[in-house]
């Protein structure tokens, strides 16, 4: 007679278990926790990896997005395990498609340095316009909050010192950095007006200077420009006299700042960056000593677009979001040398960024 199958099973069982009910599969338990999906665009650049990280470490879902024209993925490569973290290679001057719910949108997504937009002028009027476009379109259909990443540039070169959100800028339209500060204007104007006519959760933040890890070598800017020479034995270069000012802010700062511009219920555009001047040639004595090397300062000749002065007014800030910065430069420069010195030798000489080539006629 054939065996019950049930007699199989018990068969198969150790002679110690049989009399002992079967076990059960264990229960896994799963925490009920709700993440709030954000999508960063700009992610593998300077500021949306950061920002990636702080989302992340507050505990959102966080998906993020470049076409890695100026950004690398080196910068977030040590997401890339999470599964709280997912990557779009994606150009957002493109159709913007993401499945599921978002709560929130940073665009960060654009060029950000003169060398870089001054190669690609095009993409970077696309990205302020066609991008965000795209974007606030995606925030619409998300019932998603967005905020976009202005820039000091909006106020061109300012007639006005320091600058405040109330003053309207100086900005030749045709200029040398056209293509980026009407772009950001642009951008600005958009955002506002779908605010005002489909009432869209926006928030935009001015951008003054902002260092930090993470920042490109080559990308044209003063604090990377010094480190780079700098660590690679070269004379640090000066345009003009080296009385021009500027203001730097560390990126741990700016982010807080945004963070909260971010929660706050503040439509219109709020100026993130550290008041603190210091002229050119004082920072790169500053340079000089924190990398204990013994160049000189060489001096060439000004750009004739190069602003002798940034200030930021950050009244409004420390009012909203009572937020002011808190890493002094001292701090911050120590912080970011440590980044630089890390660096390979390739990297340290690498002239170019590698994706110029392959995305700039597109
Ligand atoms: N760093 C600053 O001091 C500063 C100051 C003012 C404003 N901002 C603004 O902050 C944002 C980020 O600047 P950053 O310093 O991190 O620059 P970044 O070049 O390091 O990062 C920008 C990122 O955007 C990506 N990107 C550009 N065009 C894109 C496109 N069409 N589609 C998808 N991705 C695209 C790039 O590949 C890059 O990863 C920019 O919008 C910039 O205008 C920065």
């Amino acid at each position: 007679m054939a065996k019950k199958s049930t007699d199989r099973i018990k068969a198969r069982r150790p002679v110690a278990a049989r009399n002992k009910p079967a076990p059960r599969a264990k229960l896994r338990l799963v925490k009920p926790v709700h993440k709030d999906r954000v999508l960063i665009t700009g992610a593998a650049g300077f500021l949306g990896s950061h920002l990636c990280d702080r989302f992340l470490k507050e505990g959102f879902h966080v998906i993020g997005m470049d076409n890695l024209i100026t950004g690398s993925l080196k910068n977030i490569e040590h997401l890339f395990k999470r599964e709280d973290f997912e990557f779009y290679h994606h150009d957002v001057t493109k159709f913007v498609h993401v499945p599921g719910d978002l709560r929130y949108i940073l665009h960060f997504a654009s060029p950000a340095s003169p060398i870089d937009y001054e190669k690609i002028p095009i993409q970077t009027l696309k990205v302020g316009s066609l991008g965000t476009h795209n974007l606030l379109g995606l925030a619409r259909v998300k019932k998603a909050r967005i905020l976009v990443a202005s820039t000091s540039e909006v106020y061109g070169d300012p007639k006005v010192h320091p600058q405040d959100e109330s003053y309207w800028g100086h900005v030749n339209p045709i200029g040398k950095r056209s293509m980026y500060d009407e772009s950001k204007r642009f951008q600005e104007a958009l955002t506002m007006a779908y605010h005002t006519y489909h009432g869209l959760e926006t928030r935009m933040v001015r951008i003054f200077n902002t260092y930090g890890p993470r920042m490109r070598l080559n990308d044209g800017r003063v604090v990377p420009a010094f480190m780079g020479q700098a660590l690679r034995g070269e004379d640090l270069t000066i345009f003009g006299k080296g009385d021009q000012t500027r203001s730097f802010c560390y990126v741990d700062d700016l982010i807080e700042g945004i963070y909260r511009l971010l929660l706050s219920d503040y439509a219109g555009p709020v100026n993130i960056g550290n008041p603190k001047e210091v002229t050119i040639k004082q920072f790169a004595q500053e340079i000089l000593k924190l990398t204990r090397t013994d160049q000189k300062l060489i001096y060439k000749p000004l750009p004739s677009d190069d602003p002798m002065q940034r200030q930021p007014d950050i009244t409004l800030a420390k009012k909203l979001l009572k937020w002011q910065p808190k890493v002094d430069r001292a701090e911050g420069m120590k912080r970011t040398y440590a980044y630089f010195k890390s660096l390979s030798k390739a990297e340290l000489n690498e002239k170019e960024h590698f994706s110029f080539e392959k995305y700039a006629r597109k």
